[in-house]
């Protein structure tokens, strides 16, 4: 990995859209580096196309697009001149499959082509785009459209990202790619297929970017470092006291009186191993004050990965009404971050702030109805007949236990595509007048946050964060 230009700071990736593109240019700006969230990009492009894309940004992100047919496709499914009727829904983008129909991949390519641009417009700072690896089915067609933006970093988190470098390699050649794909109960491989040919009039190569693969643990260094094919060009290694997912603990049958898991020391990275690795790494999760910037740089660490107070920052995509909620509920001294072992469909445990009028309140979440139109966190299964269905313990019960998904386990899934959605003003409107709820995932060291919140009480910018961390 070259070293001339790595960063102290990552911003790091947080979806959906609270990494926005405005975020990640002001970070990138001050020579850190600026990352945007990948996850559900489609969905936020084409609803903000519908809202009439009004300050015009991606339209002209799109004017760069290689290939311009495939920028009038999109727009002409998805874009509303001067806004769509408010008392109206907005029309969903296809769910991903292990074959989406071609409007789906250009769509992938093009809203992920549109927020790097974005992010990368008028700087020449470092961007990068973060994405999940649970959420697998979208992967290649969105690394694609990164690249095609120059994208200088790709980072993912939530499961084991071996087979990403590869991946990279061949789209910078402009080679098609397959991407094996997890499918519960099925004893045969199946994949993504991704061919860059399907944007026509493109010249290869283009420029392969970082990766940096973000792992809780020194054995999974250990096992993506084993082979060239799987090794990336350096690591995240994030705590759980992080923001958004985290990896289970070692021992899973730790819980407390809620069910939900307790982490203890084994469950911490053995920072030395990581650093006799020989890899690039930054430490995340409650690295946000300058104190422990210098401890991370102690400890070997390239510098630190923070993603709380930049969520909190007036450049991320929150709404500012939910920055303020939280803002206030953290000077008050009565925020609460606990780690829900059952509101994350995928899994793993995921950090829930408790605010009202969000669905951490268990009323809020019992008069919800459940649906699953989004779908980004359904999982692919093999039926009774051989074929593949997908399923989602967020959606209605009996829907899935008729596809045989684990009931006991759904109950308290919550339906993370749209609520996050409605974090950042996107959510949808029900046929009974309701609009989704929002939830908000913070990380449980707030240590960096609650500084801030008292130096600034008007709130602060993402300049302000880096000021802070590296005492300036
Ligand atoms: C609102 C929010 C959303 C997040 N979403 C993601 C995500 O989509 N992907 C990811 O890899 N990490 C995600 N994270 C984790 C952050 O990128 C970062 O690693 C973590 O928050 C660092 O810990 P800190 O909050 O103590 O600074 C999220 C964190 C927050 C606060």
């Amino acid at each position: 990995m070259s070293s001339e230009r790595l960063p102290t700071i990552i911003q790091g990736g947080m979806g959906i859209a609270v990494s926005s593109n405005q975020l990640a240019k002001e970070v990138a700006k001050t020579g850190n580096l600026g990352v945007i969230s990948g996850t559900a990009i489609d969905s936020v492009i084409s609803r903000r196309l519908q809202d009439g894309d009004i300050d015009g940004s991606i339209r002209r992100a799109m004017s760069h697009f290689p290939n311009q047919d495939v920028i009038k496709g999109v727009l002409d499914r998805y874009f509303i001149e001067g806004g769509r009727d408010q008392s109206k829904p907005y029309i969903d983008v296809p769910k991903l499959t292990l074959k989406p129909v071609q409007h789906a991949v250009d769509l992938l390519v093009v809203a992920s082509f549109v927020e790097v641009w974005l992010a990368k417009e008028g700087h020449d700072g470092l961007i990068g785009m973060n994405l999940l690896e649970k959420i697998q089915m979208c992967i290649p067609a969105q690394l694609f459209g990164a690249m095609l933006a120059d994208v200088d970093y790709i980072l993912i988190g939530a499961g084991i990202p071996a087979q990403i470098p590869n991946l990279l390699n061949q789209l910078a050649l402009g080679k098609p790619v397959a991407m094996t794909v997890d499918v519960a109960e099925s004893t045969m491989k199946h994949f993504i297929s991704f061919d860059p040919g399907c944007i026509e009039g493109l010249s290869f190569p283009i420029k392969r970017p970082q990766f940096l693969a973000i792992v809780s643990s020194h054995a999974l260094v250990a096992y993506l470092n084993k082979d060239e094919i799987t090794k990336p060009d350096g690591y995240v290694i994030e705590g759980h006291t992080a923001g958004g997912h985290n990896a289970p603990p070692r021992n899973k049958k730790s819980k407390d009186e809620e069910g939900n898991p307790i982490y203890t020391e084994q469950d911490e990275a053995d920072l030395v191993k990581v650093k006799n690795s020989g890899s690039p790494f930054w430490l995340a999760g409650g690295y946000a004050t300058p104190a422990k910037v210098q401890e991370a740089l102690a400890a070997g660490a390239q510098g630190v990965q923070v993603g709380s107070l930049f969520a909190l920052a007036e450049e991320s995509g929150f709404t500012s009404d939910l920055k303020q909620e939280v803002i206030d509920s953290l000077t008050s001294e009565t925020l609460t971050v606990k780690t829900d072992g059952s509101a994350s469909p995928t899994g793993f445990p995921f950090k829930v702030a408790v605010l009202p009028k969000s669905l951490s309140d268990d009323d809020a979440y019992e008069a919800r109805n459940r649906i699953c139109d989004l779908g980004y966190l359904r999982t692919p299964f093999e039926r009774e007949n051989g074929g593949v269905g997908y399923r989602c313990p967020s959606e209605p019960l009996k829907t899935y236990e008729f596809k045989k998904g684990n009931v006991e386990e759904a109950q308290h899934s919550q339906c993370l595509c749209n609520a996050l959605m409605s974090n950042i003003g996107l959510g949808q409107l029900r046929p009974d007048g309701r609009r989704e709820l929002p939830l908000i995932t913070l990380g449980s060291d707030l240590s960096g946050p609650d500084y801030l919140a008292k130096k600034h009480t008007d709130g602060w910018r993402a300049q302000d964060v880096i000021n802070y961390l590296l005492g300036k």
